[in-house]
């Protein structure tokens, strides 16, 4: 059913000037004039413009700026990841959503997206604000063939992933602070959320939830969170396109995970350090048991942060607090 739609959106785009007869998308579909009747009916609550002429045919009028499954997948340029892909207009979390697909057996690269959701889960049990239309809320099922260990360099993948596709396409300088969250002008506009399934060697299923703050107006940030977060219509001054952004997201996380796959890890911290917020500089770092300085040199494979004492001792850093 989707792929049928899928060749019908690529039909009528590739001839936009044109109509196209019923007859001729039902020959080259090879469904019944019917049966191209209620794709069109679909494609219309999709928030495709259609217009259907008397003895001409049909042709697009203007695409949707909604997201649905349809406009996600139409124009998604992976191989595998996102090729399931679940959208909704309100959940209460994505996150839910993909654990329950995960243990129904859901295949690697299955994306979940929602246009609102009621309970989006942060880090640390924190709440994540995902009002409708503002931003991304997607979560994302992976089967990596890894030990649980090795979990958080999927993390800093998806980390990388991010802050990659913002440079190019927000033309901004984004930077990733430890361990995972996504800044620009040093406020968060993105987050990820990793929850995993796994045996004692063998990681079952991950579900990566990725948050981002796209079109909401700062103002509308609550109280607590307004001086420290952003989005990218606040840092670049103009609304983005969601779906577009999302395509994007996918096709760079595909193709990062193939880097990973081939050359290890390697790539990813190099690249996760490039970004890395305030790398090389110092900082004050405090434990349950201690406050001190010291200079943030770089990210380790098992998701730890490296830092340099100023006895010139390194150390590894699992959980601080770090003022920024
Ligand atoms: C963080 O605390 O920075 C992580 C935020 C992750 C939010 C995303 S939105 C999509 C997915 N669903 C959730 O409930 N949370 C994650």
């Amino acid at each position: 059913m989707a792929s049928t739609r899928m060749k019908l959106i690529n039909l009528l785009e590739n001839n936009r000037a044109e109509y196209i007869s019923g007859q001729e998308l039902s020959n080259q579909l090879d469904i019944s004039r019917t049966a191209v009747w209620k794709h069109m009916k679909q494609l219309e609550l999709d928030g495709y413009q259609i217009e259907a002429a008397p003895r001409k045919g049909y042709r697009i009028i203007s695409n949707p700026d909604k997201v649905s499954q349809n406009t996600l997948q139409w124009g998604l340029e992976t191989k595998w990841m996102g090729k399931h892909l679940h959208h909704y207009d309100q959940v209460n979390s994505t996150q839910d959503i993909g654990h329950e697909l995960a243990k129904e057996g859901a295949p690697h690269g299955t994306v979940i997206v929602a246009d609102e959701q009621l309970k989006g889960k942060g880090r640390k049990a924190r709440s994540w604000h995902s009002k409708k239309g503002e931003g991304i809320w997607m979560s994302i099922i992976l089967r990596p063939d890894l030990a649980p260990v090795q979990a958080p360099q999927i993390t800093l993948l998806a980390a990388t992933v991010l802050a990659q596709v913002l440079a190019v396409e927000g033309d901004v300088e984004p930077q990733i602070k430890w361990p995972n969250d996504l800044l620009i002008d040093h406020k968060k506009v993105s987050g990820i959320l990793t929850e995993m399934q796994a045996e004692q060697d063998h990681i079952q299923y991950i579900v990566i939830g990725i948050g981002m703050n796209v079109n909401q107006d700062g103002s509308k940030f609550p109280d607590d969170i307004r001086y420290k977060a952003s989005s990218l219509k606040e840092s670049t001054g103009h609304a983005w396109d969601i779906t577009k952004l999302i395509q994007k997201i996918l096709k760079k996380f595909e193709h990062t995970y193939e880097v990973f796959l081939k050359e290890g890890f390697k790539p990813i911290k190099l690249t996760w350090e490039h970004y890395g917020y305030r790398i090389d500089e110092t900082v004050t770092i405090s434990t349950m048991k201690k406050k001190w300085k010291a200079t943030l040199v770089g990210i380790e494979a098992d998701g730890a942060l490296q830092i340099r004492n100023e006895d010139g001792s390194h150390e590894k850093l699992y959980s601080a607090e770090i003022e920024w």
